[in-house]
Order: structure tokens, then C-alpha cells, then sequence
């Protein structure tokens, strides 16, 4: 299995933010992760990238186990979160924003340089911006520069947690779209979405957290076949 959770448990104190939550994420699929506000969909990306550990449970992604290693071993192995557009380099133009998402990568400069104008030819309007800084750019332009700079890492797994957050209808679309491509291009992509409409047309599998435990697992069609989600999305 690519991505394989087990029994994992995560607390914080008191709060059991995760309990006892397995799943296991086939390569080169759409997972999308839904649940209310304080679910634990952050905690679970935020296991997997290395920066929560568990009281019990494990990680594995690609054979080898992840729970317990830092996070710059995990995005090396492959497996690389997308960061808030606020928490780029602000004072810093795109091309640094996008140099830096490869500072974990071992390669020589030509190969980075290399990558870095095959994501400007990718994604023009970064090409356009490339000397602006980041902070100068539009909400959608800056989610789009983040996601360019974990690319930058060559990532085999990209979790993104609430990419369309804040955004105007039509970037959303555009993200949604970027989202699709970099998928049909190889990419595994876990997305954490609010909008169930959204994520139920983006994601070829769909996990549900409620209160830390995963309470659904199905594809967007088994969706509005099952008693938890008719109770709990559709008003039934
Ligand atoms: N660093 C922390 N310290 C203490 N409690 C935390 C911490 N991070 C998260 N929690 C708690 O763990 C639970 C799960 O939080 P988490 O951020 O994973 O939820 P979420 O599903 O991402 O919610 P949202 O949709 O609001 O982003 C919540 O009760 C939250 O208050
Ligand atoms: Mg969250």
C-alpha cells in the first residue's frame, strides 16, 4: 500500500484528537478528507508530514514505516504538505519562494533551476509574477505559488489542507482544476475540504472524521448511500 495509517491515536493532553483512526490511500488516487471544525483532519496531515507524533498507531508510505521520523526525512521520502499561501516568504519574489521549496532535495542547482522553469511554464502566472514578491500577490496567486513550491520538492504523496480556504469562486475552480491535472501528471493527492460538493467532485475516495474517529470511507458514489452521511450532509 502507498500510504497506510494504523490504529493511530493522537492526543493533546485531554483532547483525543485522533482515536484509533486506520486507512489506507492506494497510489495515484484523489482522497478527500471531510469533518466538522476540530474533527482532526489537521492533526492527521500533520502526523503523516512528521510534525505530530502519536501515542499509538503507526504511518507506513511505501513499504517503509514514517511515524517517529522528522519531517524533512518524510518530505525526502516523498510526502510533502502544502503551506498556507500567508506562510510563504512574503518579502521574498516567487522564484525564492519556489527555490526554497527545494532546499530538502540533494540534486545540483542546475536540475532545481531546471524544475523550477518547467513549474513557470506550468502554472504562467507564476512565470509572469516571477520577480514580484510574494506577499503582492492575490489570495488565489499565492495558493497557487504554494503549491508550485511543494512541487519543488517532487513530492510522491502532496497533502493540501483547505487550499480553496478564502478564495473567490473562480479561483476555487482554478485551484480544483490544478488539483485534477497534477493528478492525471502522477501525483497522489490527499485534500482536506470544508465543501462537499467539492471534494465529492474532485476525490476518488472520500474519509470522514468526526470527533477523531474516521466515521466514513466510500467513493463519492457511496456517499449518498450511507446513513452517516445522509444524517450528517444531506439532511436526511
Ligand atoms: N496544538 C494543539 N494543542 C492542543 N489541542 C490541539 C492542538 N491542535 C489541535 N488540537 C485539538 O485537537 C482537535 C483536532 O484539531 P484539528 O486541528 O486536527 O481539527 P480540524 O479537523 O483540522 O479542524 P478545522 O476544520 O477547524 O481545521 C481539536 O479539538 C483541537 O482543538
Ligand atoms: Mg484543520
Amino acid at each position: 500500500m502507498f500510504l497506510m495509517v494504523r490504529n493511530l491515536s493522537i492526543h493533546f493532553r485531554k483532547i483525543e484528537a485522533l482515536k484509533d483512526v486506520s486507512m489506507e490511500v492506494p497510489e495515484g488516487i484523489i482522497v478527500a478528507l471531510l469533518g466538522a471544525n476540530g474533527a482532526g483532519k489537521s492533526t492527521l496531515f500533520k502526523a503523516i508530514s512528521g510534525f505530530l507524533k502519536p501515542v499509538s498507531g503507526s504511518i507506513w508510505f511505501r513499504k517503509g514505516r514514517i511515524d517517529g521520523k522528522l519531517p524533512d526525512e518524510i518530505l525526502r521520502r516523498g510526502i510533502s504538505q502544502v503551506l498556507e499561501g500567508k506562510r510563504l516568504f512574503r518579502r521574498q519574489t516567487v522564484l525564492e519562494n519556489l527555490d526554497m521549496g527545494a532546499y530538502s532535495r540533494h540534486d545540483g542547482r542546475k536540475d532545481i533551476t531546471k524544475d523550477r522553469d518547467e513549474l513557470l511554464e506550468r502554472f504562467p502566472i507564476l512565470k509572469e509574477k516571477a520577480k514580484v514578491k510574494s506577499g503582492l500577490l492575490s489570495g488565489g496567486q499565492q495558493q497557487i505559488l504554494a503549491i508550485a513550491r511543494s512541487l519543488m520538492a517532487k513530492p510522491k504523496l502532496l497533502l493540501m489542507d483547505e487550499p480553496a480556504q478564502g478564495l473567490a469562486p473562480l479561483v476555487i475552480k482554478e485551484i480544483a482544476e490544478t488539483i485534477k491535472k497534477l493528478n492525471e501528471s502522477g501525483l497522489t493527492i490527499m485534500v482536506i475540504e470544508h465543501n462537499v460538493r467539492l471534494a465529492l467532485g474532485l476525490a476518488d475516495k472520500v474519509f470522514i472524521l468526526d470527533n477523531g474517529k474516521l466515521v466514513f470511507e466510500g467513493t463519492p458514489a457511496s456517499f449518498s448511500e450511507d446513513e452517516y452521511t445522509q444524517k450528517v450532509y444531506l439532511g436526511g
